[in-house]
């Protein structure tokens, strides 16, 4: 397992944070760190320089679990807002979710590097299904593993998901990379004196509905002791810094 640098450690000491150094992490990703600067879909540099970073991550030897989810393709609230039943919505949201798994899965194989799909929703032709020992081994083996399908169920969100498979696989930490550092005080695109927490106890972003996660997603990970930081995956070197456990983003912790 590699060590933060001096560096590093120093500004994370000089950020009141401490050092996070991690063997096994559950990357949550939003569908939407997919698309790049387009509107809809997958863009192909973007995930291509995604699987780059990743695969990065596995030659450090940190093993690396990831949750997609599907908001690039298809929305479930979205489904449900416009008169869909919302259990329709969630299984189309999880198809997606199945569509950018694939996609992953071929960007990183590609590259020379190995990966499994696991599947929440038995699609035997297409992935394996969920067995958890089965997807500890894959970790242990030096695979990446990218969990699609969410839950399988709906009603939960992949921020559930990612929160339910960090448990379940024993992560040290569940890394949710979106398009923004981290979790301010307000929406940053609206409000320009919206400031960035640096540590956030989950009480407080749970009290104060700072929008980390889902509050099923927060309360799993509150109940189990599993710190979250929230971090932008879209700037290059980012996901490597989070993972070596320098001091990017928002670290949410029981205090
Ligand atoms: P071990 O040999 O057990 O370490 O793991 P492995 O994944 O390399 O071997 P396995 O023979 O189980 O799988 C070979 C390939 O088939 C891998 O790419 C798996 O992801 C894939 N695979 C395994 N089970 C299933 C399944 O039920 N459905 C689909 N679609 N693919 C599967």
């Amino acid at each position: 397992m590699p060590s933060a640098d001096h560096e590093s450690v120093e500004n994370a000491s000089l950020n009141g944070l401490e050092q996070r150094p991690y063997k096994r992490v559950l990357l949550k990703l939003s569908g939407e760190v997919l698309m790049g600067d387009t509107a809809f879909g997958i863009d192909t540099n973007t995930i291509n320089r995604l699987a780059r970073e990743l695969i990065e991550v596995q030659q450090s030897g940190i093993e690396l679990a990831i949750v997609i989810g599907g908001g690039n393709i298809f929305r479930g609230m979205s489904g449900t807002a416009s008169g869909m039943d919302r259990a329709s919505a969630d299984y189309m949201g999880m198809l997606a979710t199945m569509m950018n798994s694939i996609a992953l899965q071929d960007a990183i194989e590609r590259q020379g590097a190995t990966v499994r799909v696991i599947s929440a929703l038995h699609i035997k032709e297409i992935a394996e299904p969920y067995i958890r020992r089965r997807a500890v081994r894959h970790l242990e083996k030096g695979r990446i593993l990218v969990f699609a399908a969410g839950t399988g169920n709906p009603y939960f969100t992949t921020d559930t998901a990612a929160s339910l498979r960090a448990m379940e696989i024993q992560a040290d930490a569940v890394l949710k990379g979106t398009k923004v550092d981290g979790v301010y005080t307000s929406d940053p695109a609206k409000d320009p004196s919206a400031k960035r927490y640096e540590t956030l106890t989950f009480t407080e972003a749970l009290a104060k509905r700072l929008g980390v996660m889902d509050a099923t997603a927060m309360s799993l990970c509150r109940d189990n002791h599993m710190p979250i930081v929230v971090f932008d995956v879209t700037t290059p070197g980012q996901l490597l810094k989070a993972i070596s456990g320098e001091a990017v983003g928002t670290l949410v912790q029981e205090s």
